[in-house]
């Protein structure tokens, strides 16, 4: 069970899935959910209010630079959002400067390029067609890690200690700051 009033902020939460899931389950986190798609803000938002969720919000930035003072958060989650990121070794350094001392972060990312690429291609393929293509940021196609350079990324901070393992599609890397 979190601390009463503990800080988790979610990076890259698309249409905000797992914050509303965490803020639901446990209403004395306060959950902020940060990504650069207006639309996907848009719509975690208003699911948030539609389900009564009112533990968690939502706000536009950009994972490289979190408008947030250092040790900002306890624990910070971010899932498939390396696989669209052109510089994740520059995003995890960012997430350790906003966790506090002691703070917790958890990461999953997709192992196959294959099934990593099918939404990302029909978010694409729907841009294309509705002649969105430059205002579709992603690429049509993952960026996948094999377990030796996913768990490398994570030497490059000073964290207390590291996990990474995999499980089925996904990598999963969970780390405690000093
Ligand atoms: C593949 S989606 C994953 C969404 C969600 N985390 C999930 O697992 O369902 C990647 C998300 O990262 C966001 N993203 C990509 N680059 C970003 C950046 N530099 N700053 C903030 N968000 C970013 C995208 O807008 C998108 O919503």
């Amino acid at each position: 069970m979190p601390p009463s009033r503990a800080r988790l902020v979610e990076l890259g939460c698309g249409p905000g899935f797992y914050s509303r899931a965490l803020a639901k389950s446990f209403p004395e986190l306060d959950v902020l959910g940060v990504d650069q798609s207006c639309r996907q803000l848009e719509y975690a938002e208003q699911k948030a209010v539609a389900l009564g969720v009112n533990n968690c919000r939502f706000e536009r930035g950009d994972v490289f630079d979190v408008t947030r003072p250092a040790q900002s958060f306890d624990y910070l989650i971010a899932s498939r959002l390396f696989t669209v990121l052109p510089g994740p070794a520059r995003a995890l350094a960012e997430m350790f400067r906003v966790l506090r001392s002691g703070g917790r972060c958890f990461i999953a990312e997709p192992r196959y390029k294959f099934w990593a690429s099918i939404p990302l291609f029909m978010l694409w393929l729907v841009a294309s067609v509705r002649g969105q293509a430059n205002g579709c940021r992603e690429p049509s196609m993952a960026t996948v890690f094999s377990l030796e350079r996913f768990e490398q990324l994570f030497y490059m901070q000073p964290w207390k200690s590291v996990r990474v393992w995999r499980e089925g599609r996904y990598h999963y890397a969970l780390c405690e700051k000093q």
